[in-house]
């Protein structure tokens, strides 16, 4: 069990790594919250941890609501956001009382964004059951929903009372929604943290369980020191956590088999180091080891189905490209990235055929 404390100013809070689930009203009794919970989440989830937070929660003599919504992104929209606040309305919840987001990144989003409007802003909790949102999307305050002309293109930035994680709630977790969260794990360990890396390295696929607490743990610590320094992007230290989503972005939009986000971003981690590499900036065996570790765990790690041209066109429409410039964070060893490298998009082109010709080899 680990406490780690987000620093910001009068916006402070806690991270709870490693808490039980059936512990969760300790928390809320801690800290002096109005009288009724409203518990959001999904159809998968709630059937299987539902029950055991509403009953810790009613320990604590408060009145304990549901929200279920239909599972999966498609939920993330303007239509799902109303319908959660006249249920709000219709439980006759107040200022004072809390939203309790319980489920992956598509509730936290979603749960956030109301927390953020509903009445100018309540308290709320997220209680991450998903891998990737254990170490990315349920920490650091960004919520938001899809639009048809875009994804995530409604948002705030509004931070939770606390976030409260267990890592058992993964045992459920089918090993395609796993997987999503190693990516990010993996990015982890290249922008900061060496020994995320070689722990991953060290460890089977089904062994991995049992190094939850450490990969966790050490992961939230570093989006946590991120969000501290530049809580709102605006100072652009945010873009660190970007290793591997410039052409994991492009790769994701360009693609019509739908990969996933995990495996756009593997490919675009191993894209990004052999760019390194090439530049002279990083030595190859960083894009080897990446691409191990990707085949170990079963993500996408050869380029074979990716088409350079389309990657590059989508990335130019999506505003990524600016004055035929691409930006990036490219590796210089594992644990250490450099920052806001722009580089010419036909020089990337170039570089993304030459891994693909290189696999047929
Ligand atoms: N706000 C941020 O900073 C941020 C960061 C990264 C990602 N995101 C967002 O997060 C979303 C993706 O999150 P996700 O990958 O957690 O997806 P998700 O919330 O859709 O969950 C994936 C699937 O797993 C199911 N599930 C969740 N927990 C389970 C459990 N313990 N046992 C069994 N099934 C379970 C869900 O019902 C769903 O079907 C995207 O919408 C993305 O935009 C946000
Ligand atoms: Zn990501």
């Amino acid at each position: 069990m680990k406490k780690i404390r987000v620093n910001l100013e009068k916006k402070s809070y806690y991270i709870y790594v490693g808490y039980p689930l059936e512990k969760i009203g300790t928390k809320i009794i801690d800290r002096n919250i109005g009288n009724k919970v409203v518990i959001l989440s999904d159809e998968n989830v709630y059937p299987i941890y539902g029950k055991t937070v509403k009953q810790s929660i009613e320990k604590t003599d408060k009145i304990v609501q549901e929200i279920i919504v239909s599972p999966g992104e498609k939920e993330k929209n303007f239509k799902t956001v109303i319908d959660i606040i006249k249920d709000l309305v219709n439980f006759n919840i107040n200022r004072d009382d809390l939203i309790l987001n319980l489920g992956g990144g598509v509730i936290s989003d979603i749960g956030g964004f109301v927390a953020s409007i509903y009445m100018r802003g309540i308290k709320y909790v997220n209680v991450p059951t998903t891998l990737l949102a254990q170490v990315d999307a349920s920490i650091g305050g960004k919520t938001g929903i899809n639009m048809e002309e875009g994804k995530n293109l409604v948002g705030t930035f509004y931070q939770p009372y606390f976030v409260y994680i267990d890592f058992n709630t993964l045992s459920s977790l089918p090993y395609s929604e796993i997987k999503q969260g190693i990516s990010e794990i993996i990015k982890y360990g290249v922008i900061k943290n060496k020994k995320i890396f070689e722990k991953l390295e060290k460890t089977d696929l089904e062994q991995i369980k049992n190094e939850y607490e450490f990969l966790i743990s050490e992961c939230v610590k570093i989006k946590v020191e991120v969000i501290e320094k530049d809580e709102r992007e605006e100072k652009g230290l945010r873009e660190i956590l970007n290793f591997g989503h410039t052409l994991g972005h492009g790769i994701e939009i360009s693609d019509i088999k739908n990969f996933s986000h995990g495996d756009a971003v593997c490919l675009g981690m191993i894209g990004e180091s052999y760019i390194s590499y090439k530049i002279g900036l990083g030595e190859k065996e960083i894009y080897q080891r990446i691409k191990e570790l990707g085949k170990k765990f079963k993500l996408l790690s050869y380029f074979d189905k990716i088409e350079c041209e389309k990657i590059i066109k989508f990335l130019q429409h999506d505003k990524k490209i600016k004055k035929g410039k691409l930006r990036f964070v490219l590796p210089k060893r594992i644990g250490k990235v450099k920052v806001g490298v722009e580089l010419d998009e036909n020089e990337v082109l170039k570089i993304l055929k030459e891994i693909k010709k290189n696999e047929k080899n």
